[in-house]
This record gives C-alpha cells, structure tokens and sequence, in this order.
C-alpha cells in the first residue's frame, strides 16, 4: 500500500473539491484530491455519443451565479445563449396544446391572476429567507412541518395553477413529488436561485452554456493540481482525532491501494454517499443522525439530436412545459455552431421510476412520444438518442443533488456545514446561494478552503507557541 503525505485531503474531484484544492494551493498548502471515479467532473460530465456531444450533467449558466462566471472567466471560457427566438408551448390537463411568450403560461384568466397572486407570494416570502440561513427565519420550524403540495392546496383550489406553480419547484428543481419537501425547503431552492420568479423565468434560470461544455470547468481545475489529483481511489475508510488546542488530530484515508496521511480532510461529494466511508472513529450522533435526512431527487435528462432543428421551421423556440407530460418540460439544447438540432427533456421522480419499469426500446417510444406532442412527430425520430440516468451511477445516485425531507431542515440544518474535528463538508447540496447547482459547489468548495487556511494558521501558531513554552520549560 503506497503512502502519501499532504496538508489536505479532498475526496472528490467535482466543481467543489477542485476548487478548493486551487485555492488551497495557492494559499501554499499541499493537498492530494481522492477520486472514485476514472475521470474528473462528478455531475459534470461532457461526453461525445455517437457522433454528438452531450452534456450529461449539469450545463446551464444563469445571470447570478457569480462565483460560476467568476471560475469561467478566470479558466477563459466562453459562454454562448440557449437558442429562444419563437413561441413557447404548454400542454394543460385536457392534453391541448397552446403556444406562448413570456413566463406565464397560457392558462384561464382566473387560473394565470391566481398563479400570478402565488408568485408574488412566494417572491415575498422568499425575500424572507437568507438561502445560507433558512433555519433562522421566524416561522421556519411551521413552514418546514407542512410539504409544499399541502402548502399550495391551503392557498387554492384551482387544481392546475397549483400543479404549475409546483411544477416549478418538484419536477423542476428538486425532482421530488411536492408532497415529498417541505415549504422551506422550496424557499430554499427559490432563494439560492435570487427569487421565485427567476425559477419561473426559464431565460433567466437557463440561461446560458459554456462552449465545449460545463466539463471544461473541472478538467481545467484538474490540470492545474497535475498529479495531486487521484483517478480510481474511492476512500473507504476515514481515520480522526478530534481538534486540539494546538493543532488537528488529523486524518488517514484510505483507498484500495493508496494510504493519505493529512492535517485535513473535505468531503467534496453529495452527502447521502458519506455512509460509504467508514469513519474511525464514527462521526458524531448530530452528523449521523443529520445526513440520514438528505436525499438525492431523480429525474432523467433526455438527449435527442436531430439532422436540424425542425421545431425552429414552425416558429418554436424549442421551449416546452406540461405538468401533465411524461417529459415536464423541454428546450432547445443545440450546441453552439451545430448544424444539427438537439432537444432536451426531462422526466422527473416517479415518472422517471414509472418508465425505469418499462424496456430500453419502450421506455425510448413512450418519453419520444411525449415530446412528440410538444413539437409534432419528426419529434419521434432523432438520429441519436440518450438518456442520462444518474440514478445508477454508484458514486452520485440520483440528480440533480439532495434536500432533506419534511422536517429535516429546520431540524439538522445550522449543522450541514459544520466542520468535524479536522473534516469539512463542501458540495452544491450544502450550499444556500447556488445550491444543487455548480455555482454553489464553488461557492462551497471556496468557503471551506478558506475556513482551513485560517484553522491552518490558528493551529499552526498555536503549535508554534506550544513548541516555544516547551522549550522555555526545559531551559529554565
Ligand atoms: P459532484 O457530485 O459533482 O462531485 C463529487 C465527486 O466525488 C464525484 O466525482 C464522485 O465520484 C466523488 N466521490 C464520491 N464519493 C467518493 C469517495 N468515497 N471517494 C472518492 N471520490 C468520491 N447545475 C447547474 O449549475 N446547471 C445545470 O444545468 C445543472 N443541470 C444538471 C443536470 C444533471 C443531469 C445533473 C446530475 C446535475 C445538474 N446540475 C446542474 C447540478 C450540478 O451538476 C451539481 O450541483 C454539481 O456539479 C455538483 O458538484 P460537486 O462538486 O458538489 O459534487
């Protein structure tokens, strides 16, 4: 078994872990990046299948993630706009088809002024919320008690602008059924992304892609760690010693063939996979307990590329919604100089178990069938077509990132982040602003990098003093 000694460990080569080993570096600590995988990128993860490239994860960039921009700017990548020009269409419960514009969807008057009335609520409670902090608002303990489905049925009931309205939170965002979270675990979600109005809003919220795709962003991080990042090292097993008054008691991982000795640890990685480190000794009940409220949401991204984007010939933006379709919404996801056209849909929680019942080939025709009602029946033939499940990938389970359940976060969140002994915790799923998206795993990956420069410091100089009082002893 080889050994290696380093300032911090980090296990997990996603946007978090790899920017906090940058900015580890740069701070001159020495750090070593354990990754299960046989590639860099986590839920970020840009890949050519048959003859087109995909995002398989995560890819859209909107106007607040600062902490993204700031990471695409600096890596010098360019971003290009998600293809908008033409009508929207929204399929409502009879099945009919309605074109639109804008963010409101075609629906009766009296259900588009009560969807509009539940926004402006929403946006005013969300304005509430500090994303970082949502466990301290005033009535959190009240609002984390009761799901949002219920939450939405005590405000009206017009049975489809309540579907719509949770549409945009359950199938959306978290990719659970609505009566599966709770109402602050929503104004979570709506806060981490500025408001509940820019959920709604799919130009803000999806705003832009990165040319060559969102990979590039870890594997350029990557690059510059060299060989201090580790492929193919899942850590099983995870030795600490509590703090101490003048230093860590530091932390052993270890792999199937590889021993890390370090000051440090982060784990860098979606929190339901916590359990398969056995730690020694084992976390505290708090963290235990804690991490066995968080959940990963599901829902499958659908890649269908064609010989041209057709739909655009019919004056469609590309951008489709029904909380009545198997694929609750879809857009136009052609990369950026592709004369081919791309569609892409997404089909969430128990819609998504639903067809994981089916065959390969039936799954196939039922999820192109749907899409075929948004922009008619060339929709039924795309010459590649791909579904990413990441419910199968052992070292993510499922997308796009956790939340807690009905209780969970009022109950366990002020200790999400809360570092154990010399282990941090750093992902997009912990994160309040940018939370389940890349700009959150960065923001995280930022934070606890800086938390361990200043514990560094603090321990070192407390060492240091130790070592000083030490040696006056022995002279007097
Ligand atoms: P991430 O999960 O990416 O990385 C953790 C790493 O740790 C993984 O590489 C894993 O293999 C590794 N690991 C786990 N356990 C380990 C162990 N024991 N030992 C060693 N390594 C271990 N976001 C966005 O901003 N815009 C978007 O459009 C989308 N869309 C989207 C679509 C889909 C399908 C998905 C799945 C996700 C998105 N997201 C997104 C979310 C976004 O991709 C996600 O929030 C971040 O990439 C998460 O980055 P992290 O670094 O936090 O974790």
């Amino acid at each position: 078994m080889a050994e290696i000694t380093r300032d911090v460990l980090i296990v997990g080569a996603g946007a978090a872990g790899l920017t906090a080993a940058n900015d580890l570096r740069k701070a001159g600590l020495s750090v070593a990046v354990l990754e299960a995988r046989d590639r860099v990128g986590g839920r970020l993860w840009t890949d050519v299948i048959e003859g087109a490239m995909l995002e398989i994860g995560g890819q859209w960039v909107s106007p607040d993630q600062d902490a993204l921009k700031e990471t695409l700017e600096e890596l010098g990548l360019s971003t290009y706009s998600r293809y908008r020009e033409g009508e929207s269409v929204y399929i409502g419960p009879s099945g009919e088809l309605t074109r639109f514009t804008g963010d409101i969807f075609p629906v009766a008057p009296a259900t588009e002024k009560i969807m509009v009335e539940l926004i402006e609520k929403l946006d005013a409670m969300v304005a509430e919320i500090d994303p970082d902090r949502p466990w301290a608002h005033p009535n959190a303990e009240a609002l984390d008690e009761v799901s949002f489905e219920q939450w939405l049925a005590v405000q009206t009931d017009d049975q489809e602008a309540r579907d719509n309205i949770a549409l945009f939170i359950a199938g959306a965002m978290l990719t659970k059924p609505a009566h599966a979270f709770s109402t602050l675990q929503a104004l979570l979600m709506a806060a981490s992304a500025g408001s509940f109005s820019n959920l709604v809003d799919a130009d803000f919220i999806l705003d832009e892609r990165v040319i060559g795709g969102l990979q590039q962003v870890p594997l350029l991080l990557a690059e510059r760690l060299g060989d201090d990042v580790l492929l193919n090292q899942p850590v099983r097993s995870l030795e600490w010693g509590p703090s101490t008054g003048s230093g860590t008691g530091g932390v052993t991982a270890t792999t199937d063939d590889l021993t890390v000795r370090a000051r440090f640890a982060i784990l860098a990685h979606a929190p339901v996979l916590y359990n398969r480190i056995s730690f020694v000794p084992p976390m505290p009940r708090r963290q235990q307990q804690l991490h066995q409220h968080l959940s990963m949401g599901f829902v499958i991204k659908v890649h269908a590329v064609y010989d041209r984007p057709f739909w655009r010939e019919q004056g469609l933006s590309g951008t489709a919604f029904s909380p009545y379709e198997l694929a609750h919404e879809a857009y136009d996801n052609t990369n950026h100089d592709d004369e081919r056209g791309t569609l892409v849909g997404f089909v969430s929680d128990k819609h998504a178990d639903g067809v994981f019942e089916l065959s390969a080939e039936e799954r196939k025709e039922r999820i192109l069938e749907s899409l075929s009602h948004y922009y008619g029946p060339e929709a039924k033939s795309p010459v590649v077509y791909y579904e990413s499940d990441w419910g199968s990938e052992e070292w993510t389970r499922g997308a796009y990132a956790a939340s807690f359940d009905l209780g969970g976060l009022h109950r366990y969140g002020n200790d999400l982040r809360t570092p154990v002994g010399p282990i941090h915790f750093a992902c997009s799923d912990l994160a309040g602003a940018g939370y389940q998206h890349v700009d959150g795993a960065i923001r995280m990956g930022h934070l606890v990098a800086s938390d361990i420069v200043e514990a560094s410091r603090t321990t070192s100089a407390a060492a240091g003093s130790a070592a000083t009082s030490a040696a006056a002893g022995s002279e007097s």
